[in-house]
């Protein structure tokens, strides 16, 4: 065999070696860590029903574990291995980790094996596009959102001169996605059914590739991946990004230098700035076109949920519609009318009706999780060896402040009331984070896109409040029970809503 061959052979097996010899000194320090938590149900149930157990009843869990360790750290037995959850108060020890040394993404990329589906992907250029380009930006977009919304529902929506039954998640992942891209790519690419459909389906072939992708042994999943449909799709979504991207950014060369280009103000142009200013040199058009699907990806599911889980929930109590129609009424002077920035920061009702149905309803019963990039000692001695995932343990509702008043009531004004105090009139809002408020994060890395989703949020639903009348299907009387997957709160899908244009 000739030595050239013999050398690639032989660094092979021993980047292999290394690899395994490393992974398995990481698996006995976390194991060592782990024998020392107690497990949530060890005491009654088996591995595999515990596994169960955590894919569908992961609240349940997280609330057997607050009443029985309390203030103690636990373990919960998933599919993907034991799963460390803190109570709330240790939120305030990892806050002070930067993100190279406690990090969320990576803990994301590692739930969904990012490695495999791309999402393992953490760029300074995007979290800068969103976090100080959009937020900057966002008083410039509400009319530009508004428009978008009002366009998708006049083409997307039936009618509904009559009572007709509306499939919230299709029709909101529309209305959302379109609204979403106005500010991503612009118009007319925002437009597009192709653009929509990609950077919409790209975000349910990474959640159920990695799910077919992790029932396989992790040394089959490099090849394993070419089997299953959803992963081979990645691929080829990141390619159609790039193809339907392309004519629009060749439009911007070519009219570079003229006037023109000063008018685009958009996440392309705020990536493409940032990478310059970054001097990122592996940034181009590829790159850009996947930072994209990584911003959708982030972006709509999530918004399009918490809107779907708020008309829920003022489908179950209606006495919220009327208050909430007449103040959208007194802020903007009447039906109708181009909403301001001004406008949303008014809507103070709604806003304390959407951070309550969140509140409710979060996007996830665990947040603040993160990846030990490097060992972390919690203040109670705790070790966290690097690699390890945590998360705390934020969803237990009779953990809010005394002056939140009963914490388990659902109370639509709760927060317009307690802004209604001086000193809190610019706490509570639907974006803002706080150590008793966690469902978008907290600390320096929580959720960069809440501003914009608050606004969005707003805007949709200030249009269907103004526009429409609506109600559960005959025979749902109370606010339908969330779904869980892990430790994510799904709107149940099944449920229709039936809607009825207001004259
Ligand atoms: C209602 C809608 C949304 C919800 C519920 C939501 C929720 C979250 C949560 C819980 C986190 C993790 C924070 C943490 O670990 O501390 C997060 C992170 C993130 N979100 Fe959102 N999000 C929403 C909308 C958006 C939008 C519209 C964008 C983009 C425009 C966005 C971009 C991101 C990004 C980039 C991160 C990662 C931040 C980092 O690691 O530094 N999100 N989001």
């Amino acid at each position: 065999m000739s030595s050239p061959l013999m050398a690639i052979i032989w660094t092979l097996i021993v980047t292999a070696a290394t690899a395994l010899v490393g992974n398995i000194v990481i698996l006995y320090q976390r194991r060592i860590e782990a024998s020392t938590i107690p497990t949530v149900g060890s005491d009654t149930c088996h591995e595999s029903e515990l596994k169960e157990r955590y894919v569908h009843q992961a609240d349940v869990l997280l609330r057997d574990g607050y009443e029985k360790f309390k203030n103690s750290i636990f373990q919960v037995i998933t599919p993907d291995g034991p799963r460390i959850f803190l109570p709330r108060r240790f939120a305030h020890d990892l806050k002070p980790f930067t993100r190279h040394e406690a990090s969320g993404m990576k803990a994301l990329a590692d739930r969904h094996i990012g490695q495999y589906t791309t999402i393992d992907h953490e760029s300074d250029v995007m979290l800068g596009a969103i976090k100080i380009d959009l937020n900057r930006n966002l008083g410039n977009f509400v009319a530009d959102v508004q428009c978008e919304v009002a366009h998708c529902f006049q083409l997307q929506f039936p009618p509904c001169n009559e009572w007709t039954a509306i499939d919230l998640h299709e029709k909101l992942l529309r209305v959302v996605a379109q609204a979403s891209a106005r500010i991503f790519v612009g118009y007319p690419l925002c437009r597009s059914d192709e653009w929509l459909e990609c950077s919409t389906k790209f975000a349910q072939d990474v959640m159920i590739g990695a799910e077919k992708l992790k029932q396989w042994h992790p040394w089959l999943r490099p090849m394993a991946q070419y089997f299953v449909p959803e992963m081979r799709r990645i691929r080829s979504d990141h390619r159609w990004a790039l193809e339907l991207l392309q004519p629009e950014l060749e439009k911007r060369l070519k009219s570079s230098n003229t006037t023109e280009s000063d008018s685009y103000n958009d996440m392309i142009e705020w990536m493409r700035r940032r990478a310059k200013k970054l001097n990122e040199r592996t940034f181009d058009d590829r790159e850009l076109a996947k930072l994209q699907m990584l911003t959708a990806t982030a972006a709509i599911h999530t918004t399009r949920l918490a809107i779907i889980h708020a008309l829920y929930d003022l489908a179950a109590r209606p006495e919220y519609i009327e208050p909430l129609r007449k103040e959208i009424l007194e802020v903007t002077n009447g039906r109708n009318r181009t909403l301001q920035k001004q406008h949303l920061t008014q809507m103070r009702k709604l806003d304390s009706f959407m951070k309550e149905s969140q509140r409710h309803s979060p996007p996830s019963v665990a947040t603040f999780q993160r990846k030990a990039i490097v060992p972390i000692d919690l203040s109670n001695g705790f070790h966290v060896p690097a690699g390890t995932i945590v998360q705390c343990n934020t969803n237990m509702l009779d953990e809010a402040p005394a002056e939140w008043g009963d914490p388990n009531a659902f109370d639509g004004f709760r927060f317009y009331k307690l802004r209604n105090k001086p000193e809190n009139t610019n706490k509570f809002q639907f974006a803002s984070t706080s150590y008793d408020s966690m469902q978008f994060g907290f600390g320096n890395d929580a959720c960069p896109g809440r501003f914009f989703a608050s606004n969005q949020i707003k805007i949709i639903l200030a249009h269907i409040l103004l526009n429409y009348d609506f109600k559960f299907e005959d025979g749902i009387v109370e606010r339908p029970k969330n779904i869980m997957f892990e430790v994510n709160v799904l709107a149940d899908p099944s449920i229709k809503v039936l809607f009825k244009r207001i004259p």
